[in-house]
């Protein structure tokens, strides 16, 4: 008989907004913005993977290739007994890693955190009939709402962060995540990033404009969320996806851009949100990085890069990075 796997929760370590507090703050200012979490409700998770398998999406193909071909060396390296994999959805490149662990005679637990119930509940569900040896211990959450309950398992954690979700931070809340990380690692405890590069603005545009309109509904499943959840009546079809690359702050910016002038009803909120014609909420960036800029990123947050793998043209980076242990540990820069 097929055991289902139970979830735990980890519970928030710092105050964090709900949604209705937070289309009410991001809704309410100009620019207009939403926090990306809110993507991911069971359709929302489904859309990502599809759009996963997009050919414009280079992103996963490029990082799977890096760890079918890297996680050997990654784990004998790390030696760990706990993987904890934050936004870990259909965790389907952890198997890379997975697999190189009874390779290198390993049966480390596995700790998938994701936002989304349901897709940790399928992928926690297929991980353990695939790896019969394997520990899978989900975890519900949402990482912006600190991590101060969460406790590393084992001796040795190996901290996984893939699919380039580092880039959707912005500088100083990257920053201020990553450090987060860091007072979560002992000394022996490693992060493996993976991070998209700047590359050519063609590439990267057509990467979330993908010719099926994929990320098109994955973007307009936001309304979808705020309609169910907070009694909104937006009209899909009135809002467009937008996703520029901005070449001076080396990000793609995605946007949900008004196609009429409108005004749209949020019931739970008693509020109504008034779009002209263009009007567009920023629902999304995905910052592209340089080597010296991820360098930076890590340094600032107290971590030390001790190993790179790149694609050969340099499109796709997997960073291994280990707490700073200089003396006078750099403390977060604001
Ligand atoms: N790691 C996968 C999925 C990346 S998409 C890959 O590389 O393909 C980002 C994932 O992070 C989604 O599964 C989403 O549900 C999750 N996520 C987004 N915001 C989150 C948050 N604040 N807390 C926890 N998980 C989050
Ligand atoms: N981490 C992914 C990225 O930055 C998230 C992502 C991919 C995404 N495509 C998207 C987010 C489309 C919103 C819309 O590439």
């Amino acid at each position: 008989m097929i055991q289902s796997l139970s979830r735990r929760t980890l519970a928030p370590s710092k105050p964090v907004g709900t949604l209705a507090d937070d289309v009410r703050e991001g809704l309410l200012k100009q620019p207009m913005t939403l926090p990306p979490k809110y993507f991911y409700d069971a359709v929302g998770s489904q859309l990502f993977d599809a759009i996963c398998a997009t050919p414009e999406y280079y992103l996963t193909r490029h990082e799977s290739a890096l760890l079918a071909r890297h996680a050997d060396a990654i784990i004998q390296h790390v030696r760990p007994d706990c993987l904890i994999e934050f936004g870990s959805g259909v965790s389907r490149k952890t198997r890379y890693l997975l697999d190189a662990c009874p390779r290198a005679e390993y049966s480390p637990l596995y700790v998938p955190f994701d936002v989304c119930a349901d897709v940790i509940d399928t992928a926690g569900n297929e991980l353990m009939r695939h790896y019969p040896w394997l520990k899978v211990l989900p975890l519900v959450g949402d990482y912006g709402a600190g991590l101060g309950n969460l406790a590393l398992g084992g001796s040795r954690a190996l901290i996984v962060f893939l699919g380039s979700t580092l880039g959707n931070f912005d500088d100083e809340s990257g920053i201020e995540f990553l450090h987060e990380i860091r007072h979560t690692m002992r000394a022996h405890d490693y992060l493996l990033l993976g991070a998209d590069r700047v590359k050519e603005p063609a590439m990267l545009h057509a990467a979330y404009n993908d010719a099926a309109g994929l990320t098109a509904q994955f973007n307009l499943n936001v309304l979808e969320v705020m309609n169910r959840e907070l009694n909104a009546n937006f009209n899909l079809q009135t809002f467009r996806h937008y996703a520029c690359y901005n070449v001076h702050a080396a990000q793609i910016e995605m946007y949900l851009a008004s196609a009429v002038n409108q005004e749209v009803a949020i019931a739970d909120l008693d509020l109504e949100i008034k779009f002209a014609r263009g009007d567009a909420i920023l629902t999304e960036i995905s910052r592209k990085f340089t080597l010296p800029s991820l360098d930076n990123l890590l340094q600032r947050a107290g971590l030390s890069r001790v190993a790179h793998f790149a694609t050969p043209d340099d499109a796709y980076s997997l960073v291994l990075a280990r707490p700073d242990h200089h003396p006078g540990f750099p403390r977060l820069v604001k």
